[in-house]
């Protein structure tokens, strides 16, 4: 079973993934599509990659928005219009949702599916693929699978790497990584997730099948001023490993209300490392 996600929380980091994302990856991913390309996006969610990738690929474009969650892609198609009507494109709804943009139409579809075996989406056919914050929560076989089905350029934004950094440093900072490190490593539908080994794992499903793979930091760099997702990060980190680590559950609590405290008075930051990825299929560069 997929594993669900919020879409408020999607959209409360939907700023820093856009701040975090490579432009100079996604303008090699652009130079590498034909015109006029089918861009298929797996794990989707509410949308915030198109949002972010659509202006940069520029001119006619069509995207199929694919995710298990019917209700996210719902609000991807929703959020996206109001998102286009708020950049002047006017706004059609017809099998889908098209905005016509000053240098072209952008047609978006849906597709409700479970990646967990791929076999549900036409991975062959797209001329791009994309995803982001994905590749960690899938497993070493879906890599294989990829590989096997991959045909174009594809552009994986936001994988975790493991290098996060809450400061001011805390007593309880390692015990709280080891158990949010084994929470990602949990099967989320895929089997066992490869965590932050995502590039590593995709690198050694692609390179045999003459991809060539290049990556870029892509970190969040979440400053005091942002409370709420500061907030968040900890509820998240905190919930997360006291999950893997029982017998640190009161080390975490004291950990969690220090930071919350921390968070609230403006004195901690945190950064989160990503890695995007681009990997271009031979002959294509
Ligand atoms: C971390 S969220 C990222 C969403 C979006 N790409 C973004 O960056 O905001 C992961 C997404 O993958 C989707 N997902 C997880 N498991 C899935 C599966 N087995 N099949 C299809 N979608 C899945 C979730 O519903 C969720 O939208």
């Amino acid at each position: 079973m997929s594993e669900s996600f919020d879409g408020d929380w999607l959209a409360q980091r939907e700023p820093f993934d856009a701040a975090a994302r490579s432009r100079t990856l996604a303008a090699a991913f652009a130079d590498a599509l034909p015109e006029q390309p089918v861009i298929l996006e797996l794990g989707a969610g509410a949308g915030s990659l198109l949002r972010w990738l659509a202006p940069i690929i520029g001119g006619s474009q069509a995207w199929l928005l694919v995710d298990a969650d019917p209700v996210l892609l719902e609000r991807a198609l929703l959020t996206t219009a109001e998102w286009g009507e708020a950049q002047g494109f006017a706004v059609r709804w017809r099998n889908g949702l098209t905005l016509l943009t000053p240098d072209g139409a952008w047609r978006i579809g849906a597709q409700v599916a479970d990646i967990a075996d791929l076999g549900a989406v036409d991975i062959g056919s797209a001329d791009g693929v994309v995803c982001s914050a994905l590749l960690d929560l899938v497993s070493a076989r879906w890599f294989a699978l990829l590989g096997e089905a991959l045909r174009s350029p594809l552009l994986s934004c936001l994988n975790v790497d493991g290098h996060d950094a809450f400061r001011p440093p805390h007593a309880a900072d390692a015990a709280v990584r080891i158990g949010f490190r084994r929470d990602q490593a949990r099967d989320k539908g895929f089997g066992p997730s490869v965590g932050h080994r995502a590039e590593a794992a995709l690198r050694r499903a692609l390179v045999p099948h003459g991809f060539e793979v290049m990556s870029a930091a892509s970190d969040w760099r979440i400053p005091p001023a942002a409370v709420e997702m500061l907030q968040s990060m900890v509820r998240g980190h905190a919930g997360a490993a006291s999950r893997w680590m029982p017998s640190a559950r009161g080390a975490i609590a004291a950990w969690q209300a220090a930071r919350l405290r921390q968070a609230a008075a403006g004195r901690l930051s945190l950064r989160i490392g990503h890695r995007d990825i681009l990997a271009l299929p031979n002959g294509v560069s």
